[in-house]
């Protein structure tokens, strides 16, 4: 029998920030698997800035969602039927086929998981992708040394909480920015050393200034715009940038004027590079081992926020643009 299945669909192309009436969700029968595919049942899928990137039809590391059809994206579910040997009912697997109940597949193209003893949607989050991004980028470009200072923006969310926790481990000392009380708060619960809240603060440079008086070492870059302005005001000789994401100016219209003070890159000797997760794909292994221990051992925590239902998932996404999301963004099936 066919099993039915809801999806989220671009429905037109985003000017500025995403609404509603960009997407749709539609249902769709299922066939059941061919030789080779399995039949999985989504239990969580992921909400990610980077998807904002994918809206735009333009040639980019990823290609444009096409309009019409499911958004891809990250999912953990549970196989329901297989038709390959390495697959049976009830496994539980990682996929990209993104905004949907259920999913036909072949069976090569979803990642078998390991119960490591954390929830399944962990493997969206501290042991997925953005805590790959995380430690990959940070260890890769920031080559962090003991004793150092760290400053990290967007630090609230998936990527930037996980960041801060990692520069603790390896002894450094952590600034880092939100956009709410509760944030920082949290931030500071989990030894971050000094946080600003960025839409409160009034002169972020001050702000950052006071909470890093001996200037920064590092820089985890998640926001762009005013926040790098202010990073290369106060970072020391020899800093390194590390260029994760700017969803400060994701839902721009006309390219922003870049920071002012770019120049401070040759008198400070600013090493600044951008990456991609996928980059250092070579580093899974070990970030896998490393991440578990300190998953298992409590030196890394994380938030989530979720939002229930699949036809909820657009408006998680929006939150990701106003700060609505603490920690990981999920959307919880049925
Ligand atoms: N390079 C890669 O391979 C890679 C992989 C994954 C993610 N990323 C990037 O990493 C960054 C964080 O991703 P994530 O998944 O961890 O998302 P997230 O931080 O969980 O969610 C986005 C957060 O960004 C903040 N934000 C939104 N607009 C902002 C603005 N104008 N100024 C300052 N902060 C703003 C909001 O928090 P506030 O309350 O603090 O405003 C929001 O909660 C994004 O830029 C993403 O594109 C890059």
């Amino acid at each position: 029998m066919a099993t039915r299945s809801r999806e989220v669909r671009l429905k037109s192309r985003p000017v500025g920030m995403p609404m509603a009436e960009n997407f749709e969700v539609a249902a769709v029968d299922l066939p059941d698997p061919g030789p080779g595919e399995i039949l999985v049942r989504n239990s969580w899928m992921s909400v990610d800035p980077y998807m904002r990137g994918r809206m735009y039809d333009r040639p980019s590391y990823v290609p444009p969602f096409a309009l019409g059809e499911a958004l891809q994206g990250g999912a953990v579910g549970t196989v329901v039927k297989s038709n390959d040997p390495k697959f049976s009912p009830g496994d539980l697997v990682e996929s990209m086929f993104g905004w949907r109940e259920a999913f036909v597949a072949p069976a090569a193209a979803v990642t078998k998981l390991q119960n490591a003893g954390v929830p399944a949607q962990a493997y969206l989050g501290v042991l997925g992708m953005p805590g790959m991004t995380a430690y990959s980028g940070f260890h890769r470009i920031g080559e962090p040394k003991a004793g150092e200072t760290v400053f990290v923006s967007g630090a609230g969310g998936a990527v930037g909480a996980t960041v801060c926790q990692i520069a603790k481990i390896r002894g450094c000392t952590v600034v880092a920015s939100a956009g709410s009380d509760q944030k920082t708060a949290w931030l500071r619960s989990v030894g971050v050393d000094a946080t600003v809240n960025y839409k409160t603060a009034g002169n972020l440079l001050k702000a950052v200034q006071e909470a890093a008086p001996k200037g920064i070492d590092i820089y985890f870059d998640n926001v762009g715009g005013a926040h790098l302005e202010v990073a290369l005001e106060v970072a020391r000789p020899f800093a390194r940038f590390i260029e994760c994401g700017m969803i400060s100016i994701y839902n721009a219209t006309e390219p922003p004027p870049g920071p002012r003070n770019m120049s401070y890159i040759v008198g400070k000797r600013i090493r600044m590079q951008g990456f991609i997760v996928i980059d250092y794909i070579d580093m899974r292994e070990q970030f896998y081992a490393d991440m578990t221990q300190w998953v298992k051992e409590g030196r890394i925590k994380w938030e989530e926020t979720i939002a229930n239902g699949v036809e909820n998932a657009p408006k998680a996404f929006f939150n990701l643009f106003t700060g609505g999301n603490s920690g990981k963004m999920l959307v919880k099936l049925d």
